[in-house]
């Protein structure tokens, strides 16, 4: 998924995808593949880095590249009001919830949504800054958003100095906090701090750690596990990007004007954004996890300690469960024993008249069919409120139906790697592109999980026991038509995927839905983060987009057929891509969710006028229905 045109894809070949991602996994200068070395020693075991990590040396020439504004690569793509898209893609909505971010007040106009936006933030939604500084205002250091004019103001990040940020002078004012002394190392300095204080400023309380998955956390540890300092969360190289569509000068989630880490959006422990070869990238902080039980010393944590957990799954068990919960309380995994976890039949009739798709079940697997999900399309993200999406992470739980397809060469011994997104519509069936099925391949289906890198506790691993392709199915240099292919799991004892809080349908469409509608599309495809694909699942909006406009000479003219549709966003930005191939298009109807597209194909990925083609899920509801009542 990806935010803004980024071109680089123009060089990835969907064939490298796989093995690039693996290799990524374990690339020494991925983000990711770090998380896993540092996993393995124990996220609680390092502590903070003491008064200097690795990072330090270099510190100042590290802030001067990173902060020279002559090739600043951020983007500067000003909503043109003119585009051809966006007209055909305005969304349909009103303003309950407010969808305006950052004090943005919403009119309702007819049957849409505008937002007025304070001076200093733009967008539909409010949600990304106005570029308030002028290239080279604030030197070496940020320029952070504030709420009154001039709107702005630069923080320097020392040695270097306000109010410009442009000279540097080590330990003139002093830098270090809590008494901590300043020591000049030739153009750096180093901060000796006293009373246990800790941390790169000596800000950091001895007693400082976090509680649960730290979203209570309101510490003052501002440094990622690599040792980058964080960026403070009202940093516009963050707010125009519209990657985080929170208000950071009232909010409840810990974000505020500063560079804490913190846990807004339901990840496993507190993290922070930071800038890395001058883009945007977010990494978890170098937080030290509380000693179980919490005990009263863990100052920092505020009285909104969450509940911890009844049990813990252990890591890798792949046949783990969660009762499915209440929206009250999201985050309490409470481990079941097998027999609660699941409903009994009766439950099989859904509230609110949405049930399973109806697929025919042969009688010999009424084990399975009395084992089948309760509901389909409701997510129970970890956190609804604050997420951040456009192509970041998503909250584990909110796309729960979101398969990771995953290869090997037949009867090899070599791991699996992702290759293709899935939807699973049913405990034993998952709804995939086409075009991912290839020939001598061992398959499997990773369900629950949103780290590719990493077995997580809500993981569960199915075999495929058989893939069906679209018997009309057929790809040329430009369109693939027909994409669209189901895999059969293997069940084991009589059941195949388990409905968890993390594992769950989605449901099929009856009816199609109207042009200009935001649905939700998920994946570990290539970002502009990596052009190999991501380890965290991503998600993104996206508009529907009429099939007229879509088949104009300046989209794809002829191609489509009317088992595809396009869907994107304005004038391009918000796409799938390489990898996110087979997942999920979902669009949200009575609050639940329905799986109506496939992502199949697009010219690149980003571009303007070029949105991702989808395959039309609707169009093939008969085929499903009839194949997986045989498969049964
Ligand atoms: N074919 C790609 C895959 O195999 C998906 C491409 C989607 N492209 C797009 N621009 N939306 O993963």
């Amino acid at each position: 998924m990806n935010l803004k045109l980024w071109l680089l894809l123009l060089f990835l070949c969907a064939a490298i995808v796989p093995a690039q991602l693996k290799k990524d996994k374990h690339n020494e200068h991925d983000r990711h593949g770090k998380h896993d070395k540092h996993e393995r020693h124990g996220e609680h075991g390092h502590g903070m880095h003491g008064k200097h990590g690795k990072k330090e040396k270099g510190r100042v020439k590290d802030l001067i590249a990173e902060f020279d504004v002559s090739d600043d690569s951020s983007d500067d793509d000003d909503d043109d009001p003119n585009d051809w898209l966006f007209e055909l893609q305005d969304v349909r909505g009103k303003c309950t919830p407010n969808p305006c971010q950052n004090g943005g007040v919403c009119e309702e106009k007819r049957d849409k949504f505008k937002c007025k936006c304070p001076k200093q933030f733009r967008g539909r939604r409010c949600e990304r800054s106005k570029r308030v500084c002028m290239r080279g205002t604030c030197g070496k250091g940020l320029c952070l958003l504030t709420q009154n004019p001039p709107y702005y103001t630069c923080k320097c990040i020392p040695p270097f100095m306000p109010p410009n940020c442009k000279i540097f002078s080590p330990c003139t004012p002093n830098p270090c906090e809590n008494n901590g002394k300043c020591v000049k190392d030739e153009d750096d300095f180093d901060c000796v701090c006293e009373n246990g204080f800790k941390g790169k400023y000596c800000k950091v309380d001895p007693n400082d750690c976090y509680e649960g998955d730290g979203e209570s956390y309101r510490g003052k540890v501002s440094e990622t596990e690599e040792g980058d300092e964080c960026l403070d969360w009202n940093s516009e190289f963050i707010l125009d990007k519209r990657s985080f569509p929170s208000n950071v000068f009232a909010s409840s989630t810990g974000l505020g004007p500063h560079n804490y880490c913190r846990n807004p959006d339901g990840d496993k422990k507190p993290w922070c954004f930071v800038k890395r070869n001058k883009r945007l990238r977010w990494d978890y902080c170098n937080v030290r996890k509380c000693p179980t039980p919490a005990t009263t010393t863990a100052k920092m944590v505020t009285t909104t300690a969450k509940p911890q957990p009844i049990t813990a799954v252990p890591p890798g068990n792949t046949t783990s469960t969660v009762t499915p919960q209440t929206t009250s309380l999201p985050e309490t995994e409470i481990v079941p024993t097998k027999s609660e976890a699941f409903t009994t039949p009766e439950s099989f009739t859904s509230t609110k008249g949405i049930t399973s798709p109806q697929l025919t079940v042969s009688p010999h697997n009424a084990t399975s069919l009395s084992r089948s999900f309760a509901t389909c399309g409701k997510p129970q993200p970890k956190k609804q409120l604050n997420r951040i999406y456009g192509g970041l992470k998503a909250i584990p739980g909110s796309h729960p139906w979101q398969a990771s397809l995953q290869v090997k060469p037949k009867g090899s011994t070599q791991e699996y790697s992702h290759i293709c997104g899935g939807t699973l519509i049913k405990s034993c069936w998952v709804l995939t592109a086409a075009h991912c099925i290839g020939r001598n391949q061992d398959y499997r289906v990773v369900l629950g999980g949103v780290n590719l890198g990493k077995n997580e506790p809500a993981d569960q691993t199915l075999q495929v026991e058989n893939a069906i392709v679209h018997e009309n199915f057929k790809e040329t240099p430009h369109v693939v038509y027909n994409d669209i292919a189901l895999l059969k799991l293997k069940a084991t004892n009589g059941e195949c995927a388990k409905e968890t809080q993390f594992v769950k349908t989605a449901c099929l469409a009856k009816e199609p839905f109207a042009d200009g509608k935001e649905c939700s599309i998920s994946g570990w495809g290539a970002t502009e983060l990596s052009d190999y694909g991501s380890i965290h699942l991503l998600d993104a909006q996206v508009l529907l987009i009429s099939q007229e406009a879509c088949s104009s000479n300046k989209a794809y003219a002829a191609l489509l057929d009317d088992g595809m549709f396009c869907a994107g966003y304005l004038k391009g930005g918000v796409d799938s891509c390489q990898g996110d191939s087979g997942g999920p298009l979902t669009c949200e109807r009575d609050q639940a969710h329905y799986i109506y597209g496939i992502v199949s194909w697009g010219d690149n990925c980003g571009e303007k006028g070029k949105p991702g083609v989808y395959t039309r899920v609707l169009k093939y509801m008969d085929w499903i229905n009839k194949k997986t009542a045989e498969g049964a």
